[in-house]
């Protein structure tokens, strides 16, 4: 199979970074299609952890990385990031690290209105990452944007900012009470910030086509998850953008016909940061278990991540959403030591069965889970590196998981090292 989609099944912090990093040595191309850097990937490679929130997780794999023009882009933190990478050793030149000239930037206006809005909404609050993704978004919609190519002609960002700015303090300053945003200050920061990013912007779409075309194999890595994404997820507890595999095409410019296959990544329980419904969610000790032993702590904000059992509905939501072709089951040794593992199978709603996921918040508030029991394991599974030598019950675990999505699981991960993993069948072929 030629190019697939990686995309996160639950409410993010799958493990997305971990396996496109594992999977990025068989492709030749690593591009992100949405999202910004309110994701944190994490790859950990001889015992060195590094976390990326913007470039593509192929890039310790050497591999071409690209930002397609679906993401919103902090061009401050890009920036940040690469010079990270360089410190490490990473290369992360024009010739390896592109962005879209298409992709919309992040400005600080749009960190100061997400911000302030979560401070307004006080206990209703969404729980964003503070990023400045959603602001963005809005004006990517409303046309107010600034795209890398504004920023690239300093003449025309100055004639966009110089646009804009008057609404953005007029609404920082008469409805959050804020204080107005400079003008040279901004102008300044970014034009410097250009001739930095200059070299790295291109035509992300005529690159990766271009690739294809020379029968290089893509890789497509979403951020966040299924049950974040703006239409089909937990509305208004969501991201901005659209998370789902179907978005890679929009987010990137390629057609339907260069994805071959779509893999999900599905952690062996469930977790969820930020506020919004979560119907498996555990609050005693077995939550606190897997919050421990999983190191449960958010890559990006560092706020703890809620737990809970593996919910086959939501899991099943995403299989549709996505047209999932493979699955990448991980945090699997997370589960080791507990007696018995549930498995969320269906949600029951005033008295009747249900195994999709409700649109309403107001239903889904009321949906009990109804769980399945499977026998747990004992056994440290974090050294194994043959399928075959894992425990029965591990193996009956996963074994369910596939009759209950009919989806084959293709990687398993017992750890967040790169070569804790067994790969049953490569996706990328
Ligand atoms: P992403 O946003 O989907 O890339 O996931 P994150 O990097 O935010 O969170 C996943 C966390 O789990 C990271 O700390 C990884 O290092 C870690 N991790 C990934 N796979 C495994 C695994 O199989 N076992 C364990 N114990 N940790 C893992
Ligand atoms: P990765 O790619 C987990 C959550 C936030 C909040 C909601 C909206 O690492 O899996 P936003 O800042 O996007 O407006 O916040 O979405 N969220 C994530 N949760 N993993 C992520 O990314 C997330 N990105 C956003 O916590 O609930
Ligand atoms: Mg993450």
């Amino acid at each position: 199979m030629a190019n697939i989609v990686i995309i996160g099944t639950q409410w993010g912090d799958e493990g997305k970074g971990k396996i496109v990093d594992l999977l990025a040595e068989f492709a030749d191309v690593v591009v992100r299609f949405q999202g910004g850097n309110n994701a944190g990937h994490t790859m950990v490679v001889n015992g060195e952890q590094t976390i990326s929130h913007l470039v593509p997780s192929g890039i310790l794999q050497g591999k071409l990385c690209l930002i397609g023009n679906g993401v919103v882009v902090d061009p401050g933190v890009l920036i940040e990031e690469m010079d990270y990478l360089s410190g490490k050793g990473v290369p992360c030149g024009p010739e390896n690290l592109m962005v879209s000239e298409r992709a919309q930037m992040i400005m600080p206006y749009h960190k100061e209105i997400d911000k302030a809005r979560e401070t307004r909404m006080g206990k209703d609050k969404i729980g964003t990452t503070g990023r400045g993704i959603g602001p963005a978004y809005e004006d990517k919609a409303t046309r107010l944007g600034i795209r890398f190519v504004d920023l690239i002609d300093p003449e025309l960002f100055r004639q966009k900012l110089a646009a804009i700015l008057p609404e953005k303090n007029f609404y920082l300053e008469n409805y959050f009470n804020a204080a107005p945003m400079d003008y040279d200050a901004i102008a300044g920061q970014y034009s410097a910030m250009a001739q930095r990013l200059a070299p790295h912007v291109t035509d992300v779409s005529v690159v990766v086509n271009r690739a294809i075309a020379e029968g290089r194999k893509v890789l497509f890595e979403g951020a966040q998850g299924t049950h974040l994404d703006i239409d089909h997820g937990t509305y208004p507890f969501v991201t901005s953008s659209n998370t789902v595999s179907g978005n890679a095409c929009c987010g990137v410019g390629v057609g339907p016909k260069t994805i071959g296959g779509v893999l999900g990544v599905v952690k062996a329980y469930t977790t969820r940061v930020g506020a919004g419904p979560f119907p498996s969610e555990l609050f005693e000790e077995v939550g606190a278990f897997m919050q421990k032993k999983g190191a449960e702590f958010g890559a990006t904000t560092g706020r703890p991540r809620r737990c809970g059992w593996l919910d086959m509905v939501i899991l099943n939501n995403a299989v549709r959403l996505n047209g999932l072709t493979g699955l990448a089951i991980t945090k699997l040794d997370v589960l080791g030591g507990l007696k018995t593992l549930k498995i969320c199978t269906a949600y029951r709603y005033k008295g009747r069965m249900m195994d999709t996921f409700p649109a309403s918040l107001k239903v889904l508030a009321e949906c009990e889970p109804v769980y399945e029991d499977l026998a747990g394991w004992d056994e440290d599974i974090s050294g194994i590196d043959r399928f075959d030598q894992l425990p029965d019950n591990v193996r009956r675990y996963l074994d369910r998981i596939e009759e209950l999505t009919g989806v084959p699981v293709q990687i398993v991960s017992v750890g967040p090292q790169r070569d804790q993993t067994m790969v049953l069948a490569n996706p990328l072929g």
